[in-house]
């Protein structure tokens, strides 16, 4: 009995036990169809919805749009031919989670979502480029905290003078790996950042651009290094080459001094 009061409480205690986590929810099942601001995919743009629709409506819909479907009516209808008569999944939400959902979705965090899952390898150049000019400072962080370069080196950027106060970044991408490395970029842990950037972090499309920025720096290194390695085989090959042309000739002189004998 008494345990069963302990899990009563625990249950009245934390409202929040059973419900959705918003973003993590749009991820897994939403994304897959739907942009926010990117424009249509398998199913429409949903920027802008909860101005476009009724309320009740949208959740019914996110609830049940094959039931409203061929119950007639005309807005799903219309969607549904509009969209190759595709199936959107009915979602098992109450009320209260579908409105956290459309709340998430109009937030427009949703773009920093999908920054945070990509990978440095689907940078574009503009994207890479941009990183390079939060890297150095040339463009501001939104939140107003310092640029990277004022404790940070990375590739050939120390030419241009970058602070040595923390650790040079060139190949950080390797040793964080990518998800790692944006961890590690947005949510800042190491004490001396911390104390910069606690109110100021940057936001999780930021945090691409760098990434994808010392992901440029780490594969340059890499490619020097491997130039360099390269260079020293093909010398260590001539050298063994010459090494068994000499061997030769020797062995040649040898035998003919001993039949000489
Ligand atoms: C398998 C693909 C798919 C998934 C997954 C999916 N949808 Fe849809 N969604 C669609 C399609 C297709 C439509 C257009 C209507 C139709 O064909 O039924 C649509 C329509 C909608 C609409 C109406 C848009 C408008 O312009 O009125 C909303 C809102 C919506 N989806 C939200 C969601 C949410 C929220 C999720 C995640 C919980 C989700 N969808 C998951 C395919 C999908
Ligand atoms: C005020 C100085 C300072 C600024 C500005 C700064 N860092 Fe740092 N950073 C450090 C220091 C110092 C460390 C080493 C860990 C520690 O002692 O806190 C570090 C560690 C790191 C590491 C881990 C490196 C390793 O080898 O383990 C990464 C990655 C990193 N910083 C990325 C960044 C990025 C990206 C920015 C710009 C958004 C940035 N830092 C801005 C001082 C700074």
């Amino acid at each position: 009995m008494r345990v069963f009061l302990i899990l009563l409480c625990l249950f009245f205690l934390s409202p929040n036990i059973f419900s959705i986590e918003p973003a993590e929810y749009f991820t897994k099942k939403c994304m897959s169809c739907h942009t926010v601001g990117q424009g249509d995919d398998v199913g429409p743009d949903l920027k802008g919805i909860t101005k476009r629709r009724d309320k009740k409506w949208l959740i019914r819909f996110i609830q049940e749009s094959q039931s409203m479907i061929e119950e007639g009516d005309p807005v799903s209808n219309q969607l549904f031919e509009k969209y190759k008569r595709k199936k959107m999944p009915d979602q098992e939400l109450d009320d209260d989670e579908v409105e956290e959902l459309l709340a998430y979705i109009e937030s427009g965090k949703v773009k920093d979502a999908v920054a945070n899952m990509r990978s440095a390898l689907d940078a574009n150049p503009f994207e890479i480029q941009k990183g390079m000019e939060l890297f150095t400072g040339k463009l501001k962080l939104s939140k107003g905290g310092p640029s990277c370069i004022s404790c940070h080196e990375a590739g050939n950027l120390g030419v241009l003078g970058g602070g040595s106060l923390g650790p040079d970044l060139t190949n950080a991408y390797s040793s964080y790996n990518d998800k790692g490395l944006s961890k590690v970029i947005t949510k800042i842990n190491f004490p001396t950042m911390v104390k910069v950037y606690k109110k100021r972090g940057l936001t999780e499309e930021e945090a691409f651009q760098i990434k994808s920025f010392l992901w440029t720096t780490d594969r340059q290194e890499k490619e020097d290094h491997g130039n360099q390695k390269k260079f020293f085989f093909l010398g260590l090959i001539g050298f063994l080459l010459a090494l068994g042309a000499l061997d030769l000739l020797w062995k040649k002189r040898t035998k003919k001094s001993r039949r000489q004998q």
